[in-house]
């Protein structure tokens, strides 16, 4: 299998309102995520397998850094998918995988979503993701992350502990579901060195053992 992370579009709204359906007691609507691609806030990737749906497959190359840091910026000023097109691949081969989106608010990321289909699980994708969105949101600026998560989920907070998230706060009753408290997560400041070096490391590792040869993120 080979797999690669790129920014979410509008055709991938089907597949990813079915890895929500499988992964959230409360699900978000195919509008909702809609809105999520319209807003300046939010920023939503997606892990793709090319094999799973193509005829043929593609190399996708991965932009310079430079070329990236514009296209983000032209996607806060024009609607993404209209402007971008022309230069991406026909989305309809590609089957994903899981995602994961934050919005940004002064210097802090906020992850709102991030899932993986059942059937793809514990194989390194969850980690890509955390990856992507960690190098995506230093890169538009924000210095730290933070997130709320179930307190049951110890498996996605297994996950982001091994990424240096620690817990910072609870908020009870927060799931209209069922009443569950909410543990509140952040990492440190992820441009410092200390951070830094534990994601060099972590990356290492998980490229050793998944072959990632490059954690960079397609248009
Ligand atoms: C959380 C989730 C995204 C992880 O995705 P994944 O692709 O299975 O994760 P990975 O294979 O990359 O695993 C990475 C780490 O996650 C943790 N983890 C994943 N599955 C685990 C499990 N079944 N038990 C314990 N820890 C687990 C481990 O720390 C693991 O690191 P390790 O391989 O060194 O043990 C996935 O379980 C999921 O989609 N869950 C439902 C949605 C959800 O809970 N989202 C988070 C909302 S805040």
């Amino acid at each position: 299998m080979s797999y690669y992370v790129r920014l979410m579009r509008k055709e991938d709204i089907a597949q990813v309102t079915e890895i929500d359906r499988e992964a959230f007691p409360i699900q978000w609507l195919p509008v909702n995520y809609e809105h999520e691609l319209q807003s300046w806030l939010a920023h939503y990737i997606v892990a793709c397998d090319d094999s799973e749906m193509g005829e043929e497959s593609e190399v996708t190359v991965a932009p310079e850094k430079g070329t990236y840091r514009l296209a983000s910026r032209v996607r806060q000023l024009f609607n993404y998918d209209h402007f971008l097109g022309s230069e991406l691949p026909p989305s309809g081969r590609q089957y994903i995988l899981g995602f994961a989106g934050f919005w940004i608010m002064a210097d802090e990321a906020h992850i709102t979503n991030f899932a993986v289909r059942k059937v793809h699980r514990r194989r390194g994708i969850g980690e890509l993701l955390l990856i992507s969105i960690i190098d995506l949101s230093t890169e538009l600026n924000a210095r730290n992350l933070t997130l709320e998560v179930r307190a049951s989920n110890t498996v996605a907070q297994s996950l982001y502990y091994k990424y240096g998230f620690s817990q910072v706060g609870l908020r009870r009753g927060y799931y209209t579901d069922n009443k569950e408290d909410a543990v509140l997560m952040s990492t440190e400041n992820t441009t410092s060195t200390s951070f830094q070096s534990r994601l060099n490391q972590l990356k290492k590792a998980h490229s050793q053992k998944y072959g990632i040869a490059l954690y960079q993120i397609a248009r």
